[in-house]
C-alpha cells in the first residue's frame, strides 16, 4: 500500500496553482460522451482566442498573486482542435501573470486523427510538453462501436509521432466494452502497453445519463459485461500495468514513479486551479476562503457574456470547510497515496479525523479496506473497486454533515 506521496508540492509560498482551459469543441460527438463538447461547423478562432484571453485575465485577478504555476492543461472537448497560436498566447498569458515552476506540465488533449497529428510539432513548439491522446480502443470494431472518428492505424502513426515530438505522454483506453472478456482485454492491453510511455489512463465504459448510450442501453441494443467480468478486467488493468512498472496511483489512472499527472494530482491534492472556457470548474484560494467557480456550459452564452462583461461565470461560492473538507476527502481517497492529515488541516482548519464517521472508518479498517495512520488515511487496494461505497459510508452519519442540513 501507498504511503508516500508520488510528487511534493512546496507547502512553502509562492504556493502552487493548476491552470485548467476548456475548449468544447468536437468534430463529432461520440455516443458515450457526456463532456461539455460541442459539434459546430464554424468557430470564429479570433473572437474565441480573446475571450480565453480574457477571461483568463479576469479569472487571475479573483485568484491573486503569490502563487507558482506547476500545471496547465488544455481539455475538452477536443483541444487539438486548437489553432496552435491560441494555445501559445494562453500559455504566454498565464506566464505573464505568476512565476511559472521551471518543471511546468503543459497538457493538451488531442484526439487521434491524421489531420490533428500535423498539428503535433506546433503544439510542442507552442510549449506543449505533455500529450493525452485519445486511443480508446485498438480494435476496429470497438472503435466504430465508440463512434469514434479515427481508426486503428491512424491511432498508431498519431502515437508514434507522439513520442517522437513531446517528452511526455499518455493515451486513454475504454475497456468493459459490450462483448469484451478478459481474455481479450489482456491481449489488447498487451498491445497497448508495448505503446506505453510512463502514464495511462484506462477507463471502464460508463453508461451516462442522456446520451445515445443511455438510450440505445435501455432499450436493449447491446448489454455489459457482468460485474464479475468488468472487475476481472479492472485488476487485469492493475496487474499488467504494475509489470511494466506503471502504479495504479488513482482508480483509472497508471503511471511510472515521478510521472503521474501533475494537474490531476493538483485536482485530487485539493491545489487551487482556475477553469477557464465554457462549463470549467475552478477552485481558487482567496482571502474569503475556498472560492469555487463554474463557467457556463453552452459555448455561445459563454462567447457573448465574456464579450460583454470579461468573464463567463455563472457561479461563484465560498464554499465552508465542512464543503471543503468533503470534497478534499471525496477526491483524496481517489489516489493510492490517499490523504495527508497534515495538508488536510492546512487546506480546511479542520481535523481529518473529526470529517468522518469514527465507526464507519473503524469498520472499514477491520475489513481491510481503509488503512489510517496518525499522518495518513487511504483505501487499501483491496478497497478501490468498492470506492463509491466506501465513500458514502465515511461521509455518512456524521454531526458535521448533519450540522449543515
Ligand atoms: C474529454 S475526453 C478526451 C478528449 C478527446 N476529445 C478524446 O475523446 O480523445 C476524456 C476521456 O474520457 C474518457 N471517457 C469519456 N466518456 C467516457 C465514458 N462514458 N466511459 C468511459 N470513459 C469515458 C475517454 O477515454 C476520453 O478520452
Ligand atoms: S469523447 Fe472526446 S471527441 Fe468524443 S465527444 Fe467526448 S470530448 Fe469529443
Amino acid at each position: 500500500m501507498q504511503t508516500s506521496p508520488i510528487y511534493t508540492i512546496s507547502e512553502a509560498a509562492p504556493h502552487p496553482l493548476a491552470v485548467y482551459i476548456h475548449w468544447p469543441f468536437c468534430k463529432a460527438k461520440c455516443p458515450y460522451c457526456d463532456f461539455n463538447s460541442h459539434v459546430r461547423e464554424q468557430v470564429d478562432q479570433q473572437h474565441w482566442r480573446n475571450a480565453l484571453l480574457a477571461e483568463m485575465d479576469y479569472m487571475a485577478g479573483l485568484q491573486g498573486d503569490g502563487f507558482m504555476v506547476e500545471s496547465i492543461f488544455f481539455g475538452g472537448g477536443t483541444p487539438s482542435l486548437m489553432p496552435p497560436e491560441t494555445v501559445a498566447a494562453l500559455i504566454k498569458a498565464v506566464r505573464g501573470r505568476w512565476p511559472v515552476s521551471e518543471r511546468v506540465e503543459i497538457t493538451l488533449e488531442a484526439n487521434p486523427t491524421s489531420s490533428e497529428a500535423e498539428k503535433f510539432s506546433a503544439f510542442r513548439a507552442a510549449g506543449v510538453n505533455r500529450l493525452s491522446l485519445g486511443v480508446q480502443a485498438l480494435r476496429p470494431e470497438a472503435l466504430a462501436f465508440l463512434g469514434r472518428e479515427h481508426h486503428v492505424g491512424e491511432a498508431l502513426a498519431a502515437l508514434e509521432m507522439t513520442a517522437e515530438i513531446f517528452p511526455r505522454y499518455s493515451f486513454d483506453l475504454i475497456y468493459a466494452r459490450p462483448g469484451q472478456t478478459p481474455e481479450q482485454w489482456r491481449e489488447e492491453l498487451s498491445e497497448a502497453l508495448q505503446l506505453a510511455g510512463s502514464h495511462l489512463s484506462l477507463y471502464q465504459l460508463t453508461i451516462e445519463p442522456q446520451t445515445p448510450f443511455e438510450r440505445f442501453h435501455r432499450a436493449g441494443d447491446f448489454t455489459l459485461p457482468e460485474e464479475d467480468d468488468a472487475a476481472a478486467m479492472y485488476r487485469l488493468s492493475e496487474e499488467l500495468c504494475a509489470q511494466q512498472g506503471l502504479r495504479a496511483y488513482e482508480i483509472s489512472n497508471y503511471a511510472a514513479p515521478g510521472e503521474a499527472s501533475r494537474h490531476n494530482l493538483a485536482y485530487w491534492r485539493g491545489i487551487p486551479y482556475l477553469g477557464i472556457g465554457p462549463g470549467a470548474h475552478g477552485r481558487l484560494r482567496t482571502d474569503s476562503g475556498w472560492q469555487a467557480t463554474s463557467t457556463i456550459k453552452s459555448p455561445e452564452r459563454w462567447l457573448a457574456q465574456v464579450q460583454r462583461e470579461g468573464h463567463g461565470l455563472e457561479t461563484s461560492t465560498v464554499l465552508t470547510p465542512q464543503e471543503r473538507a468533503e470534497e478534499l476527502i471525496l477526491s483524496g481517497l481517489r489516489l493510492g497515496e490517499g490523504i495527508a492529515c497534515e495538508s488536510f488541516t492546512a487546506a480546511t482548519g479542520l481535523m481529518l479525523q473529526d470529517c468522518i464517521s469514527p465507526t464507519a472508518a473503524a469498520h472499514l479498517s477491520e475489513l481491510g479496506l481503509l488503512a489510517q495512520t496518525p499522518a495518513h488515511l487511504c483505501v487499501s487496494p483491496q478497497g478501490r473497486l468498492l470506492l463509491d461505497s466506501i465513500l458514502c459510508y465515511l461521509l455518512s452519519f456524521h454531526p458535521s454533515r448533519i450540522a449543515r442540513k
